[in-house]
């Protein structure tokens, strides 16, 4: 959908994140040909620098980051670059800004800074003039380290800015997976009737990583797994999957929905927990080194069961797992079926089950394991195949040109549509879940455990689900 030009000013435009991720999304959405003429994108950090010199800092970053290269007009984009020197907790740069903005087009203010900068930037957005109400702020994740600092952002913020105009972003719904499975769920008649209790045994969600925490020790000492993956990117899979459908696909319906999926998770009991932290490796350091504490309590890793009492999900578990520097880069969500009620096949046929895959990286796709027979005269022996729709099979070329989370999410800051980005009472509801599990460790439940490099996390975590007779998915490439 075309969209009006806008104007767009990255607080922290000279940071990592702009960098790596909004700077590289707006040029690749420019090269696709969404970026109106007209629309400017203005970076503003402390660091002195002008237009010019952003737009070569700009540049370099797309060359290290914008893959798979853009298109030929990158001069045209960043001839849409500005810049002001802004000191975000002072006087400097505010009014320069405002001059730069136009009036009676849509605005927004992506703040990629900690979240002790929101309230101050937001006051002063308002004291200079610039918190109408065609103003969007886009706020990034950590949204707060726990309930209480959770609520007093919340409150800040709705001090200059009414609800509709937040946009809290948790990139991974801006993944193109994450939003088909609502599509899955919610288009197909094949597969809401079984999506109970009654018929799924349990679901697993995996998210593992191969990376470790270099560079970023000093924030991850302080967040550690549960804060940094779970009360986000793990909880909102979890939601998606869990709700019941939405009337519409629209903001409030589909928030609605995963709140009150939040809301019926049980407390997690200590003994459904499992926490760890990568050793070093030959030559690379340990966690323990990475963020500079010997003594470091801090997951790297963490797998835990989750309970949501409500009709729909009583006795089917959650398993969540998350993890750095494991055995691959794998994400997915896995819906296991329960055993037929009987097999008419005796025992030799052995007990086949179907699950659900849904893969969000690498090769984004959903598959689906269904039981056949095996071919051949030998009888009725049975196998389990794989229903398999690779997007990028399925869909053709243009499939695999999967667009990055936040080029979407940025979009849709500029259409006005928060479905995909996290209200209020969501966030403060996620962390209230949180909280007791993490204050249940800090009460003295001792460090995490260690595990190896290239592992699936420490063996408790296997055993986790073992007493429950079930057993992880591998995690493989
Ligand atoms: C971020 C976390 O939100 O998500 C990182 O802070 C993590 O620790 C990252 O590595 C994972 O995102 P993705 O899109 O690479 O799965």
């Amino acid at each position: 959908i075309p969209v009006d030009p806008f104007d767009l000013v990255v607080i922290g435009g000279t940071g990592d994140l702009a960098r790596r991720k909004i700077l590289p999304a707006l040029y690749r959405r420019f090269c696709a040909g969404q970026m109106p003429e007209g629309a400017q994108v203005i970076g503003a950090a402390r660091t002195e620098m002008d237009d010019a010199g952003y737009r070569d800092f700009v540049g370099a970053a797309l060359d290290e980051y914008a893959q798979p290269a853009g298109c030929a007009e990158r001069a045209r984009f960043l001839d849409m670059l500005g810049y002001v020197t802004l000191d975000a907790l002072g006087d400097q740069g505010w009014s320069d800004l405002a001059a730069r903005l136009d009036e009676g087009r849509v605005r927004a203010f992506y703040f990629s800074v900690g979240p002790a900068l929101f309230g101050p930037l937001a006051e002063r957005l308002q004291r200079h003039g610039m918190a109408g109400a065609d103003t969007r702020i886009v706020v990034e994740k950590p949204f707060g380290r726990d309930l209480a600092s959770a609520r007093a952002l919340n409150t800040d913020l709705a001090r200059y800015f009414t609800e509709g105009q937040i946009y809290r972003i948790d990139h991974y719904l801006g993944k193109e997976t994450v939003q088909n499975l609502m599509a899955i769920r919610f288009g197909n008649m094949l597969f809401e009737p079984l999506w109970n209790s009654q018929y799924v045994d349990h679901i697993q969600i995996t998210v593992a990583e191969t990376i470790g925490v270099d560079g970023r020790g000093e924030y991850y000492e302080r967040a550690g797994a549960m804060r940094d993956m779970v009360q986000n990117h793990l909880m909102q899979l979890l939601c998606l999957i869990a709700m019941e459908p939405p009337a519409k696909f629209d903001p409030d319906a589909v928030r609605d929905e995963k709140l009150k999926v939040i809301r019926a998770l049980d407390p997690v009991k200590p003994d459904d927990v499992v926490r760890g932290q990568y050793l070093a490796d030959g030559g690379r350091p340990g966690f323990r080194e990475h963020v500079g504490n010997a003594e470091s309590t801090t997951e790297s890793f963490i797998a835990l069961k989750a309970r949501i009492s409500n009709w729909r999900w009583a006795g089917t578990p959650f398993y969540l797992r998350t993890g750095k520097r494991l055995r691959a880069r794998t994400s997915e969500i896995a819906v296991v079926f329960k055993d037929t009620p009987h097999s008419i096949f005796g025992p030799e046929a052995g007990q086949h089950r179907n699950i659900l895959t849904i893969r969000l990286q690498p090769n984004e796709g959903i598959d689906l394991g269904v039981t056949i027979k095996e071919p051949g005269p030998g009888g009725m022996r049975l196998v389990d195949v794989p229903l398999d729709m690779t997007f990028a099979q399925a869909l053709g070329p243009e499939a695999e040109d999967v667009p990055d989370a936040y080029e979407r999410l940025i979009m849709d800051v500029i259409r006005g549509n928060q479905t995909l980005f996290m209200r209020g009472d969501e966030v403060e509801a996620a962390w209230a879940w949180t909280d007791p599990i993490i204050a249940g460790w800090t009460e003295g439940a001792g460090a995490p455990l260690p595990y190896d490099t290239g592992s699936a996390g420490p063996d408790e975590a296997l055993a986790l689900m073992h007493r429950d007779g079930r057993a992880w998915r591998e995690i493989r490439a």
